[in-house]
């Protein structure tokens, strides 16, 4: 899993050249479906998330952030994201699944896609050279 992710990211990296974004309009629309089977039940369809992320709930838990680039997914690099996809939050005291048995890394990306189609083209800017540089 972890090669395959390098792996793609070196094509994802390339066509990402210019700061232009590195996914096309057929990998977000994939991600879309999948985003609306697994994760908008509570990142909400849009990605949205929960307005008040940075506050624990009554269980002491961190609500779902929002992933559309209003909350700091984008501090983070897709290695990063694929494995918080992939692990979930459960052993680091969190509450979301890990999703690395159902999905794969190519359907990673494609969420990933999905999620960073809603970033403001500022905070992508500012991710991409932070992490893709
Ligand atoms: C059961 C609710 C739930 C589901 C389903 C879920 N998540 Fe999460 N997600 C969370 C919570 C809560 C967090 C905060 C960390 C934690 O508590 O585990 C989180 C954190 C994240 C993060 C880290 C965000 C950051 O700012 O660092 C990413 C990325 C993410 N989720 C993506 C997804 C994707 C993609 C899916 C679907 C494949 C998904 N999540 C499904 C609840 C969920």
């Amino acid at each position: 899993m972890k090669l395959e992710i390098t792996g793609l990211l070196m094509l994802v990296s390339m066509a990402a050249s210019g700061g232009q974004r590195w996914y096309d309009s057929e990998m977000v629309m994939t991600g879309m479906q999948l985003f609306q089977r697994n994760c908008a039940v509570c990142h909400g369809a849009n990605a949205e998330g929960t307005r008040e992320w940075k506050k624990t709930d009554a269980t002491g838990h961190y609500p779902p952030p929002p992933l559309d680039g209003s909350a700091h997914a984008w501090h983070h690099s897709i290695p990063q994201l694929a494995r918080s996809i992939k692990e979930g939050g459960i052993e680091l005291g969190g509450v979301m699944p890990g999703f690395g048995d159902q999905l794969d890394s190519q359907q990673i990306l494609a969420l990933i896609a999905y999620f960073q189609s809603k970033w403001p083209e500022d905070i992508y800017q500012t991710w991409h050279n932070r992490h893709m540089q």
